[in-house]
């Protein structure tokens, strides 16, 4: 495009130049060619030719060219060079003037005798012969005595000056578009280099990505777009990688808490097929333990599909007013037994009855996973407590128990997934690790907070937040 443009610019120019040179050439000798046809018809009078002659040559001489009288009918009649007397002048511009018209003129290479008029001043210069010069041939028509009426005056003068320097600028103006040219052409290959590079390798980083590769970064260099856009590739990658080992560590996490109670009823099954003679009190018990893992496995995949709801945004919740504390004194009761089987006493302080637009039954699971990991995780004896009150806009809920706690360490994973403060304690007990995590995602759907508090050996208090609306 560039390339192009300067080329019709330098064209233009030349074109231009070249215009103007030969305006003004054409313009000012066709005037003295007029002016002295005028000068030498009055001086023919009453001269021979002999005595022309020499007027001629004078005028010849100050015109600055050659000049020639031809009769009416084209036959030269005197010539200032001395050479074509006698002869016809074969040009379209004498016949144009013999023919009538007041003055012409024309372009030829001195030898052409008039066969290539250049019917442009341009194709006058690509049709260049460095052997041959290019002439003005200026007409005008003139009257005197020698010539009869009809006759006209001849004047040809060089312009090969006004040719050379029109060479001259068009070859510049080449050498300067071959250069511009060549810096266009250098520098469009270096940007797109800049620019296809970075891309090329963000196009390789997206395809190894669709490889499954997670590790790969690209490397765009600077604070460009394409730099920003690496760096957000990057960071993207980063994440689909943190999100594939969290998908494998669920997957991995899941089947190992389906495998143990799936185990376990194996071995009790088989151990009721090869005894035959089974003590009746025993069998009941094995029965017993079997169910026990059967609700196990049960929770577990009820727990497993409620978190795989919320992440795929599938749970909506069901809200409606409600009052939270009538909620809350529900899944005390409901878990009150559990507490007296161990010796423990759950009490409940409620200074607010926290009327809200929320789901009940997703804030009740809530309140149970908390308060029964409290009595999971008290020794029998102990205390939970349960307290709920008005702060500003939001309704908060207190349970803390008496219990082991939670070392400071643990603290910060306790909302992980599967995760457990003491493996084997927690199996017995018969967790998974997935309460809090439940608890956590349920609060945050209602736009709330949860968070624990707790001290070794005296005690853990988990603190719920919920927009009171
Ligand atoms: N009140 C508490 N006191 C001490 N430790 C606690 C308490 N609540 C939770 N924890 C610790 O945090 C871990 C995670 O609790 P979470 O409720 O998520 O799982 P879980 O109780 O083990 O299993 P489940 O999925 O059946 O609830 C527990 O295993 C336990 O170690
Ligand atoms: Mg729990």
């Amino acid at each position: 495009m560039i390339g192009v443009s300067f080329y019709v610019v330098a064209a233009s120019t030349v074109r231009l130049v070249s215009d103007s040179l030969f305006e003004d050439t054409v313009r000012r000798q066709t005037t003295g060619v007029s002016e002295m046809a005028v000068m030498l018809g009055e001086q023919m009078q009453g001269e021979t030719a002999d005595t022309f002659y020499p007027k001629l040559l004078q005028a010849a001489r100050s015109g600055g060219g050659r000049l020639l009288v031809v009769d009416r009918d084209g036959k030269v009649m005197f010539d200032t060079f001395d050479e074509r007397c006698g002869t016809r002048l074969a040009l379209q511009e004498v016949h144009s003037v013999l023919g009538g018209k007041d003055a012409d003129y024309g372009f030829h290479l001195q030898d052409g005798d008039g066969a290539q008029q250049a019917p442009s001043v341009l194709d006058a210069v690509t049709k260049r012969d460095v052997q041959k010069i290019w002439v003005g041939c200026f007409v005008s028509a003139m009257d005197g005595s020698l010539t009869g009426e009809g006759g006209a005056l001849v004047l040809i003068a060089s312009v090969q000056d006004t040719v050379d320097s029109l060479i001259f600028i068009r070859d510049r103006m080449l050498l300067v578009f071959a250069a511009a040219l060549i810096a266009v052409l250098l520098l469009a290959s270096l940007i797109s280099r800049i620019i296809t590079k970075p891309v090329a390798e963000l196009s390789a980083g997206i395809e190894r990505m669709t490889k499954g590769d997670y590790q790969h970064r690209v490397h765009v260099p600077g604070k460009s777009e394409m730099a920003q856009l690496a760096s957000a590739f990057n960071q993207m990658s980063e994440q689909v990688r943190n999100l594939e080992e969290a998908r494998n560590q669920f997957v991995s996490n899941a089947s190992h808490e389906l495998k143990t109670p799936l185990a376990t009823i194996k071995i009790l099954v088989e151990s009721m097929m090869y005894e035959d003679e089974m003590d009746p009190g025993l069998r009941r018990e094995f029965l017993g333990d079997i169910d026990k893992e059967i609700d196990r496995l049960s929770s577990v995949v009820g727990d497993l599909l409620t978190l795989v709801h919320i992440d795929s945004h599938k749970l909506k919740l069901r809200r409606e007013r409600m009052i939270f504390a009538d909620t809350v004194r529900e899944t005390s009761a409901r878990l009150t037994p559990l507490a007296k089987k161990r010796g423990q006493e759950i009490t409940t302080q409620i200074t607010d009855e926290c009327e809200m637009f929320a789901d009940p039954g997703k804030l009740a699971q809530v309140c149970y996973n908390i308060i029964e990991n409290g009595i999971k995780y008290t020794p029998d004896g102990g205390k939970i407590h349960v307290r709920l009150r008005r702060v500003g806009r939001d309704a908060v809920l207190e349970i803390s128990d008496t219990g082991v706690g939670i070392p400071p360490e643990d603290l910060p994973h306790v909302f992980d997934r599967f995760y457990r403060v003491d493996k084997a304690r927690s199996r017995d007990t018969g967790g998974t690790g997935l309460g809090l995590s439940i608890v956590q995602q349920i609060v945050r759907l209602h736009a709330g907070s949860v968070t624990v508090q707790s001290e070794r050996g005296r005690g853990t208090t988990f603190i719920v937040q919920l927009p009171v609306k």
